[in-house]
């Protein structure tokens, strides 16, 4: 009977899932808060045909050693699969799949909850109340930056840029957008979308949201030169990957007044946070919660679970992101 191992203490549909398929005394979770160690993950790999791990665990040549043989599919929870080196499943004929779409619509909210609390100081205002600083009204107070018919530039326009481009609607935003693929022209027109280069969208923007994938063309994307080059005025948001962003070049920038504020759902070295960036009072910080909603987190898990289910069935996952080795594992 497969084992499946799941490093991670995850809501519970996708376990119920899995537990349904294979037995609850073939479903192993790790129930602690909190990531794994690396010495525990190692022991609870080995002899299972499928891992589900999140974006805390490295998956990697080692660990997929450790597995052994029988292990067919890593299924991640979650959109982003920088964590996995997809090369080195491939190569031992491993399945991996990510759970795309599910997380679009949370992380757009997400997003917009930074756009908002960041140009408008929400975050400031909620904590100058609580330490009793309020003492009437001035019209001075806490001025933030109009969100309302500025304009939002989006680097990287996939699912989940597009679900934050079709929010923007509603704030009368005009919509400029710099990616790896150019979308079509019917879905340019449809969201209303400007194509341009890197350049333009720096110094366009007023308001700069980044929604591409960590590899190695995006990674430190943003840096000293990028931030010199944007609007002093210039809101700088990023719910995707920490390492996209040269993070003690945008503290000095938030801290020099080279852009105007930050909000910021991801790391470079997640938890930890540059203490210079810790320092900025215009910088808004989520602790990586872009999906983290019960529907969208028990969605991602059901997700991860019919990806496994799929492949130990034989079956073609829905979200294989290294379809080259189905031949091998489905035996065609
Ligand atoms: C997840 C994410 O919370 O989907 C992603 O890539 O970063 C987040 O939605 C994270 O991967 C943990 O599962």
């Amino acid at each position: 009977m497969h084992k499946i191992f799941v490093p991670h203490n995850i809501t519970d549909p996708g376990v119920e899932q899995l537990q349904e398929a294979f037995g609850v005394e073939n479903v192993r979770v790790y129930r602690e808060e909190g990531a794994i160690s690396r010495e525990l993950l190692l022991e609870g790999v080995v002899g299972v045909s499928a891992l589900l791990p999140i974006q805390t665990e490295r998956v990697d040549g080692e660990l997929l050693d450790a597995a052994g043989p029988q292990l067919k599919v890593v299924a991640n929870h979650g959109v982003g699969y920088d964590n996995i080196d997809v090369e080195a499943a491939t190569a031992r004929n491993v399945v991996v799949t990510n759970t795309p779409g599910v997380v679009s619509g949370a992380t757009a909210d997400l997003t917009w909850s930074l756009i908002l609390s960041a140009a408008r100081r929400t975050c400031e205002a909620d904590r100058y109340v609580r330490e009793g600083k309020w003492n009437g009204i001035s019209v001075r107070l806490l001025n933030g930056t109009d969100v309302h018919g500025k304009t939002l530039g989006i680097f990287g326009l996939g699912s989940i840029g597009q679900a934050v481009a079709r929010r923007s609607k509603g704030f009368d935003m005009p919509l400029i957008y710099h990616s790896r693929n150019r979308l079509d022209a019917a879905l340019e027109r449809d969201l209303g979308a400007r194509y341009v280069d890197k350049a333009t969208l720096l110094a366009e923007s007023d308001i700069l949201s980044l929604h591409c994938p960590l590899t190695p063309e995006t990674t430190r994307a943003f840096g000293e030169a990028e931030f010199c080059a944007m609007k002093s005025s210039a809101v700088f948001i990023n719910t995707t990957r920490g390492p996209v962003v040269d993070e003690a070049a945008l503290a000095h920038a938030l801290l020099n007044g080279e852009i105007a504020c930050a909000g910021l759902d991801v790391f470079e070295a997640e938890p930890k946070i540059h203490p210079d960036l810790l320092r900025c009072e215009n910088a808004v910080f989520m602790p990586h919660l872009g999906s983290a909603s019960h529907e969208t987190r028990g969605k991602m898990g059901q997700m991860a679970a019919v990806n496994i289910i799929a492949c130990l069935n034989g079956q073609v996952q829905p979200n294989c992101l290294n379809k080259e080795v189905l031949g091998a594992v489905l035996g065609g």
